[in-house]
This record gives C-alpha cells, sequence and structure tokens, in this order.
C-alpha cells in the first residue's frame, strides 16, 4: 500500500474509533414543541394524551403532540436533515440515544418564567428544562469522556422556543400575581432579562447554534377570540406578541455578537400567520378562527375529547384545538421559519451545513403531510 493512503485510512479509521458524534438537537419549548414529556407527568393539566390528539402521526394514537399531525420543529428539523429528538421523560431514553438524536424538554404549559402555568400544577419551566438538561450532560460526559461531549455539545443545534403561556397562562390572567405586578413594558422586560440569564446559561454549557422561534398573532387562537364579545382577534394579546418578538429579535443579534463563537438567531412567522387568518382561502384554508376539534357548542372547550368532533377537511383548518395550530398551519410556519433563518428549501442544504442534508421531500406548501 501507498505511504499515503495508509495515512489516510489510518485518520479516517482514527475518525471511526475516535467515535465522530453525530449532530443533534436539543429542543426547549412549550405546547408547541412537546414530544410527549406532559404524557410522562401524571398530574399535568396540560395533556394531549387522548384521541385526537395525533391522528394524522404515525399510527394515528397519542403521542404526546399538542396537534394532529408534526410540530413546527419537527418539520424544520426534517428539513435540515436532523433526527426528531425523543422527549427527555420518555423512560427509554438512554446515552446512545441521545448521542443519535438529541433530547427534547419541551412541555406543554412551561414558560419563560417559573411562575407561568402554575395553573396546570405540573409543567417544565424554561429553567428547570435547562437544569433537566445538564444532568444529560452529565450522563453524557460519564459514557463518552469531557473532551469528546464539549465537542458534542458545540456543534449540536439548539432550539428555544417559549413565550405564549407567558401571556396566556401568566401575564393575562388576573389570577397570577404577575398580572398586577407589571405593566406591559416591565413585563416584557422581565422576559427579556430572564430569557437573556436562559441564553447566556445555554452558553456556557456549550450551546452554539441556537436559534429562537417567536410569538405568532396568539390574540387570534380560537380560545382568546371566544372570550371577546366580538368575536374578533383581541388586539391587545397580538401588540404583546409583536413587542415580545422585537425584543426577542434585539435580544438575539445582542448575543450573537456578545457570546463567543455563537450563532444565535431569532425567528417568527407573526406576518404570515396574521395574513392566513386574514385571508385563509389565499392559502388553501377554509376556516381561520375555529378549533377543527370542538366539543358540539360548548365554547371554549378546554381541549379536545375523545368525546369531541372534528371537522371534515383537517388540513383545511388553521387550528386544531383552541390553543394549538393543525399540522398544515404548523407546515406554512415552519416554511416560514426556514426562509428567515436562512436554512435553504426544498433541496434542502442548510447553509452552514454540519449536517447531512438529504433532498426536503418536495411537497405543496399547504398539502397535509402527516407522517411518523
Ligand atoms: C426558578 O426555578 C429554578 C429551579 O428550576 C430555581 O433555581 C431559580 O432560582 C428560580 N428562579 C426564580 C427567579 O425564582
Ligand atoms: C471559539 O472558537 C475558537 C476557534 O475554533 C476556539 O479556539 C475558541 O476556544 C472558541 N471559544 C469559545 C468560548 O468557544
Ligand atoms: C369550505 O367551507 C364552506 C362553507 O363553510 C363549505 O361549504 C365548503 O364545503 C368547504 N370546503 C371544503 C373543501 O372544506
Ligand atoms: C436546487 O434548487 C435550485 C433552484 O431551485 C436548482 O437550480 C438546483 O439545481 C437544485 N439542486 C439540486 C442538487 O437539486
Amino acid at each position: 500500500m501507498k505511504l499515503e493512503l495508509v495515512v489516510a485510512l489510518t485518520i479516517w479509521m482514527a475518525g471511526i474509533l475516535g467515535g465522530e458524534c453525530k449532530v443533534v438537537q436539543f429542543i426547549f419549548g412549550d405546547s408547541l414543541s412537546d414530544v410527549g414529556n406532559n404524557m410522562h407527568l401524571s398530574k399535568s393539566l396540560a395533556q394531549a394524551s387522548l384521541p385526537w390528539y395525533g391522528i394524522d402521526f404515525g399510527n394515528g394514537l397519542p403521542n404526546g403532540r399538542f396537534t394532529n399531525g408534526r410540530t413546527v420543529a419537527d418539520i424544520i428539523g426534517d428539513s435540515t436533515g436532523l433526527p426528531r429528538p425523543p422527549a427527555f421523560l420518555d423512560p427509554s431514553l438512554t446515552e446512545d440515544l441521545i448521542l443519535e438524536n438529541g433530547v427534547n424538554y419541551a412541555s406543554g404549559g412551561g414558560g419563560i418564567l417559573n411562575e407561568t402555568g402554575g395553573y396546570f400544577i405540573q409543567r417544565l419551566s424554561l429553567n428547570k428544562q435547562i437544569e433537566l438538561f445538564q444532568g444529560t450532560q452529565r450522563m453524557i460526559i460519564n459514557k463518552i469522556g469531557e473532551e469528546k461531549s464539549k465537542r458534542f455539545f458545540q456543534e449540536s443545534q439548539y432550539v428555544v422556543a417559549l413565550g405564549s403561556n407567558d401571556f396566556i397562562n401568566n401575564y393575562l390572567m388576573p389570577v397570577y400575581s404577575d398580572s398586577w405586578k407589571y405593566n406591559d413594558q416591565t413585563f416584557i422586560d422581565y422576559l427579556m432579562s430572564t430569557l437573556e440569564g436562559q441564553l447566556r446559561k445555554l452558553h456556557s454549557l456549550g450551546a452554539r447554534e441556537l436559534i429562537v422561534f417567536g410569538l405568532g398573532p396568539m390574540g387570534c387562537i380560537p380560545l382568546q377570540r371566544v372570550l371577546s364579545t366580538t368575536g374578533e382577534c383581541q388586539e391587545k394579546t397580538n401588540k404583546l406578541a409583536l413587542a415580545f418578538n422585537k425584543a426577542s429579535s434585539k435580544l438575539l443579534d445582542k448575543l450573537s455578537t456578545r457570546l463567543a463563537n455563537a450563532s444565535f438567531k431569532f425567528g417568527d412567522a407573526y406576518d404570515v400567520v396574521n395574513d392566513v387568518i386574514s385571508n385563509p382561502y389565499k392559502y388553501g384554508f377554509n376556516n381561520s378562527d375555529s378549533p377543527c376539534c370542538s366539543f358540539g357548542q360548548i365554547r371554549p372547550a378546554l381541549t379536545c375529547l375523545p368525546a369531541s368532533t372534528l371537522c371534515e377537511d383537517r388540513s383545511k383548518y388553521v387550528f386544531w384545538d383552541e390553543y394549538h395550530p393543525s399540522d398544515s398551519a404548523n407546515e406554512l410556519i415552519a416554511r416560514e421559519l426556514i426562509k428567515k433563518f436562512g436554512f435553504t428549501r426544498v433541496n434542502g442544504t442548510k447553509a452552514p451545513a454540519s449536517a447531512p442534508s438529504p433532498a426536503m421531500a418536495p411537497s405543496h406548501a399547504l398539502a397535509p403531510s402527516p407522517e411518523g
């Protein structure tokens, strides 16, 4: 054998034996990203463990996702060729599975603030999710050592997607003391200083490639409309979402320049979702103001239940239940975020790609493509 070949082979073997790690995702979020954590929180009132949740995903049984099909994070991850991370509380989670797939800590009812969603009794706040991530890091260090772990966690992708509950299930509900302790501006300042600390913490733990999802027009979720006397969107709530997005975008720009080697990005789909809500037909939807899964005339229904009735065509509804978008709406949101984050579409190669990027199946933007 030629010397060069031997050298090349040796380097290649060292790579294999040295156990090059895959690029995986660590996801922090709320019900919009939960893939089963709350199912394992037996006392939590925020549950997607009954039919008809998951009806358009895999075998159609509930899987912990608070929608009929895929989450936005599922769709974005798929399009960048990353595996879907399992729920942290899934009892079958092992170090090997974490190294192959990452972990999803998202929990329905969770918020940026510890006190958010207290009404649900059990949920994982962002602080709690970060503590669990630190536990994951200790497990991985024990398994593959300090040096390799450091590289693994620095090369991973991080998704942080919370904030709706801090408004809907905290600030806007008079049962929470934050609703009378703060005004719009001071509450958003409080959220931003908390989020800044959390993102800095993730950076100190190794996060370098991190994306934050902003909020949609949450004053237009069916629950907010039914609570308004006119059935219109609650503009006050929408203004809060816009203010949150603006402040978050500024925060992420600041952190990205100040933190070493950090690519921290913010993206939201507010405008496109707002347009879909005003002009559903233009986007192939037929309903943008009521939940596909509803309980007779009783509104708001707190959740989708086995006794609920479903709309005729789930792909035509923007909202699946009172709070959460349908699979088709999530697809539209994901495509907008993919564009904003600069992940290229269709042939699916992510701009600063370190991950394998199989072609993203070209599908009609609004075609239901449930799978699992
Ligand atoms: C929030 O909860 C975490 C534990 O998850 C705790 O360490 C932290 O001090 C709490 N923060 C505040 C502001 O209460
Ligand atoms: C930033 O990247 C450089 C080059 O890869 C490396 O030497 C340095 O240690 C990194 N700094 C941090 C804080 O990650
Ligand atoms: C759209 O909605 C209208 C009225 O609500 C209904 O007549 C029509 O059949 C719906 N179309 C589809 C494809 O669901
Ligand atoms: C990717 O898409 C672009 C434009 O849509 C096209 O020109 C190019 O040939 C595609 N590349 C591959 C490898 O399919």
